[in-house]
């Protein structure tokens, strides 16, 4: 695999905030009410990674070392960015951390229950299903770290766009693994070329899908990517994508900004 696992443990760590006052420091400019529900949606699927994790962990993806070195960090550093997100809500009195959390998920339809199930059962029957997982991934972070820089754009609040600065970096780290170890697992088979392709293509979504409500889906595609700079940086990510072998030509990421991104 390409990408150095052990360099990214040396990096990886609990976000730093120590010197951010994400408590009082939005008192005097608050930040506006759309602003805070896409934190709320970032808070959401940030705090939704350790179930993700459930459902790679039943595949044979945790036969690979380098896989679950990678996926323990992960795991840590998405929770400490919806950790962050949290205090940010809290001090705008919105609802954060457990509570939210256990509510969110004690709402979550059979099927999201169910998930584990059909993952083992792919996972029996298609070899090449952590390839899948792994390009999954790597779209994923690619979207949520254009997300926070086109929120943090948005915003225009320093203290906010300082803290989403922080977590992109982290971000960008997960990327690096995710499309390192996805392009490895292309370039050896041409099944999981094909299985990839057929499988992005026809049941990506954009992150939080499924989790979070519909209509907050719409809302935060259209408010982060409804204009000309969420246009562009769509479009980079799917020149990232279309970079992998086999994948040439998908247009995912434009595709999801039209269909969601419509006024609902
Ligand atoms: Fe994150
Ligand atoms: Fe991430």
């Amino acid at each position: 695999m390409a990408f150095p696992v052990s360099s990214h443990h040396r990096a990886a760590g609990r976000l730093d905030t120590s010197d951010l006052d994400l408590e009082s420091g939005f008192a005097e400019a608050p930040l506006p009410p759309p602003v805070l529900r896409c934190l709320q949606y970032m808070h959401d699927v940030e705090h939704h990674t350790v179930c993700y994790l459930r459902d790679l962990l039943v595949t044979s993806a945790h036969r690979d070392p380098e896989i679950t070195e990678f996926l323990t960090v992960w795991n840590y550093e998405e929770h400490w960015h919806g950790e962050a997100i949290g205090r940010v809500l809290a001090a705008h009195g919105r609802p954060a951390g457990p509570g939210r959390v256990g509510r969110l998920r004690d709402g979550l339809p059979l099927t999201e229950r169910l998930r584990p199930i059909g993952f083992a059962l792919g996972s029996a029957a298609l070899p090449e299903l952590p390839a899948v997982h792994l390009v999954w991934g790597a779209v994923n972070e690619w979207c949520t770290q254009a997300g926070y820089g086109q929120l943090a754009r948005r915003a225009g609040h320093p203290l906010l766009g300082e803290l989403l600065r922080r977590i992109m970096r982290q971000e960008g780290r997960h990327i690096a693994f995710y499309s390192s170890a996805g392009r490895s697992r292309l370039e050896r088979s041409g099944a999981a070329r094909r299985l990839t392709r057929v499988a992005l293509e026809r049941l990506w979504r954009p992150v939080g899908h499924g989790v979070v409500p519909a209509e907050e889906t719409r809302f935060v595609v259209r408010y982060l990517f409804g204009d000309e700079g969420g246009a562009e940086a769509a479009a980079r990510i799917d020149r990232n994508v279309a970079r992998l072998p086999g994948l040439q030509g998908l247009t995912l990421v434009a595709r999801a900004v039209d269909r969601y991104g419509r006024a609902a």
